[in-house]
Order: C-alpha cells, then sequence, then structure tokens
C-alpha cells in the first residue's frame, strides 16, 4: 500500500474516532483533551493547545507540552477574530514572515518561545468558537498541503464540538431556568390554593379549618394507597378546594344552627358542581381536581350527588376526598352536635364501606391511622389533627385493626350493595 494511501486511511480513522468522541456524552473538558491528542497523535506533533474564545479571551481547555501561563498573556479583540475568517493558512504559520494577522503579529515572538507552529481559528457558523495552537511535527519536517487539510478538518471537528457543547450548556441553563419559573408558579399556585381554602372555611363559621383538613387526609391516603408525588400533591389541592362552590351558596344557608328545609338542602347541594364550574377554566399543574370537586358527594351506591353516579363511575380521587370531608365531619364538633366517639365512627366507617365509601379508601385510611397509634410513621399527622384527647381510647389500635380486616377480607364484597 502506497504511503499516501495508508495516512489517508490514517486520518480517516483518526477522523472517525474524534468524531465519535465530539459525538458522546462524556466530559467535556475529556472529549477536547482526547480530541487533541487525536490531533497531536494524527501528524505526530510536538506540543498543542485547544482555547476556547470567551469574548475577548482565550482560554485554556486542553493543551499538551504548552502553559497554561500564555492564555493568561493572550486576548483578541473583534477586528483579530475577524482577521480569521479572510485569512490564509500562511498568515496563521508563526515561522512566515509578518502576515496580515495582527493578533499573529502581535504575539509572534510569544508564539515562538513556546514552540507554537502554527495557529487555527475554529470558526462555526461564521463565529469564532476557539484557536488551536499547533507546535512543529517531531519528524522536523514542515507541514504539508495535506497536513493542512487533515489538521482542518479535524480542527473543524473539535469547533463543532465545542460549538455543540456551548449549545447545551445554554439548553440547560434554559431549562433550570424554565424549572425555576415552573417550581414558583407552582408555589403561588399552592399559596393561591390556601388562600381560596381559607377563604371557603371563612365563610361556614362552623367548619374551621376543615378545608385544610381535608386536604391533608386526603393526601395521607393516597399516600397510603402508593400514589406518586405528584398525584398526592393534586389529591391534597382537590382537598383544600373540595368545597370551593360553597363560595355561590347563599352564607345563611351555610351557616344555618338547624336542620335545613328541602329548598335549602338543594340550594346547598349545588356546590359540587358549582365548584367544578370554577374549577374547570383553570390550568391545573395536577389531573382531575374539577372533578373531584364535583364528585365528593357521590355515593357507590347511587344515591350521592350530583349525578348519581355508581361505584365504578366515581373516580378514585373523589372517592378518597369525599372520605376525608365526612372523616372531618363526623370529628369535629359542630354548633349544633358534638364530635362523635371514635368507635362510633369507626363503626360507621365499617357499615358505609361499600355503599357510601369505597372499602378500599377506607382501609387505606385505616392503616395509616394504625400506624400513627402503633408509632410505626414519623410523624402523627391524623392524630395531631384530631387533638391530643381524642384517641385515648386504648382500644383505638384494636377498632382499626379488626376494620382493616374486615375490609380486606375476602367475604367483604358481600356488604357490597351490588
Ligand atoms: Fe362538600
Amino acid at each position: 500500500m502506497e504511503l499516501s494511501t495508508q495516512k489517508l486511511i490514517h486520518t480517516f480513522g483518526a477522523l472517525a474516532d474524534l468524531g465519535q468522541e465530539i459525538a458522546g456524552r462524556g466530559d467535556f473538558t475529556e472529549m477536547v483533551r482526547t480530541s487533541m491528542h487525536l490531533l497531536l497523535g494524527t501528524l505526530a506533533l510536538r506540543r498543542g493547545a485547544v482555547a476556547e474564545c470567551v469574548e475577548s479571551e482565550l482560554r485554556s481547555v486542553a493543551s499538551w507540552g504548552v502553559t497554561d501561563q500564555i492564555f493568561k498573556e493572550l486576548s483578541i479583540s473583534c477586528e483579530e477574530k475577524q482577521e480569521f475568517h479572510t485569512g490564509q493558512v500562511s498568515d496563521f504559520l508563526i515561522s512566515s514572515s509578518p502576515g496580515s494577522s495582527n493578533f499573529v503579529n502581535r504575539y509572534r515572538q510569544k508564539f515562538a518561545q513556546e514552540e507554537i507552529a502554527l495557529i487555527l481559528p475554529m470558526i462555526v457558523r461564521d463565529e469564532i468558537t476557539g484557536v488551536v495552537l499547533l507546535g512543529r511535527k517531531a519528524s522536523g519536517e514542515e507541514f504539508s498541503p495535506d497536513d493542512f487539510e487533515t489538521v482542518h478538518a479535524m480542527v473543524r471537528h473539535i469547533g463543532v464540538g465545542i460549538h455543540t457543547h456551548r449549545l447545551l450548556e445554554q439548553v440547560a441553563e434554559r431549562a433550570e431556568e424554565n424549572r425555576r419559573l415552573y417550581e414558583e408558579l407552582r408555589t403561588i399556585y399552592r399559596a393561591t390554593v390556601r388562600s381560596f381554602a381559607a377563604a371557603i372555611d371563612a365563610k361556614d363559621k362552623y367548619t374551621q379549618g376543615h378545608s385544610e383538613r381535608v386536604g391533608r387526609y386526603s393526601e395521607i391516603i393516597a399516600r397510603e394507597m402508593g400514589w406518586s408525588e405528584d398525584e398526592v400533591e393534586g389529591i391534597q389541592i382537590a382537598g383544600y378546594l373540595h368545597d370551593v362552590g360553597k363560595l355561590v351558596v347563599d352564607r345563611d344557608i351555610i351557616n344555618a344552627p338547624y336542620n335545613i328545609n328541602a329548598k335549602e338542602s338543594s340550594e346547598l347541594n349545588r356546590h359540587p358542581a358549582a365548584g367544578y364550574e370554577i374549577l374547570a377554566p383553570i390550568n391545573h399543574p395536577y389531573a382531575d381536581i374539577p372533578l373531584m370537586a364535583k364528585y365528593h358527594h357521590e355515593r357507590l351506591d347511587g344515591r350521592g350527588y350530583p349525578e348519581g353516579l355508581r361505584d365504578e363511575q366515581i373516580p378514585i380521587g373523589a372517592k378518597i376526598v369525599s372520605l376525608a370531608d365526612s372523616f372531618d365531619a363526623m370529628t369535629t364538633d359542630r354548633p349544633y352536635r358534638r364530635r362523635r366517639s371514635f368507635e362510633d365512627v369507626v363503626r360507621d366507617l365499617r357499615e358505609n364501606s361499600g355503599t357510601q365509601f369505597d372499602g378500599k379508601v377506607v382501609a387505606a385510611f385505616a392503616r395509616a391511622l394504625l400506624k400513627e397509634v402503633k408509632g410505626e410513621s414519623k410523624e402523627r399527622r391524623i392524630t395531631k389533627m384530631l387533638g391530643k384527647d381524642y384517641l385515648q381510647d386504648e382500644n383505638v389500635a384494636m377498632l382499626l385493626a379488626d376494620l382493616i380486616t374486615d375490609l380486606t377480607a375476602v367475604g367483604s364484597a358481600a356488604r357490597s350493595y351490588k
């Protein structure tokens, strides 16, 4: 095989290696360093360096046999960058007599001291990405026209690599900025939701903090059911907002200290559908929040409202909010009645599982509470919401354990309305 053919194959192989190196997802500096070594190896050069242009500065990215000191002394003006676009190779050869490159002429002596023989710009999309400094060939020969072509091709590859890296950095910066903005929006959204919840509760003087607690109970149940963090956050929001429709219901009806009549009751029962109307046009970061509000008074047996949906027609999120809502109603005092005992509440949950509540949801809630009672969970969030005196009964753990067993037993379907 002829020497020139061998050289061509060698160069071609080096370019392929270089392409792979540049396209790889590895460390940027390592990529430039390996690329430079490939370049030096292909032409058997003694030394070389790759520097990035950052405004008027040249920053060393990789160097071999060239001291970093030289880069501290180099700067390049806009006009000098322009020279690279129009200059000839001979302008950038240190050994030739002063050419038209002001940049090379300015530092010719310094380059000679460092035994730099050739300066090559990396131009990508008409922009100077940086420069490559190359030393002499180990053989002492001058650069041949073939060498120049090889060097040009490889330098262009490295330039594209650096350019791509910069683009990726910009994309990463943008992505980070977007993430931060998105996080800010979510924070604003959450704060808005909480003030909404406070506004809802303020309208109903007997149910202070109800929406907030329903949000928290819903979140605890969903987490116990193995939902993802995003879904858990979504249902918490749904809990906070489940009664938002009450904002359009007459305050006197909401606050009536007596059993309301049929007309008043139908007015009050408008609130889930009204809530849906309020929430549906909002672009929530979580799915189904309007539907959870709309269906939080539906029952598995179809006797709920507003649509009388049955079991599998009711979204699971609405079933969770429904239980959280009822549990909070049973365990807080109202002006016309005291809250019910825990034993009584457990009885209610057992009796109404399969007709009003979904047994799986009730079981999940009972499991979460049992973990707290047994001291198995880090925080005692449900216990705190119920107040320290509420779960004093030593039977609490047993009541919960029995409820869980009953609801998860094979025969539990027998209690279903179906
Ligand atoms: Fe409600």
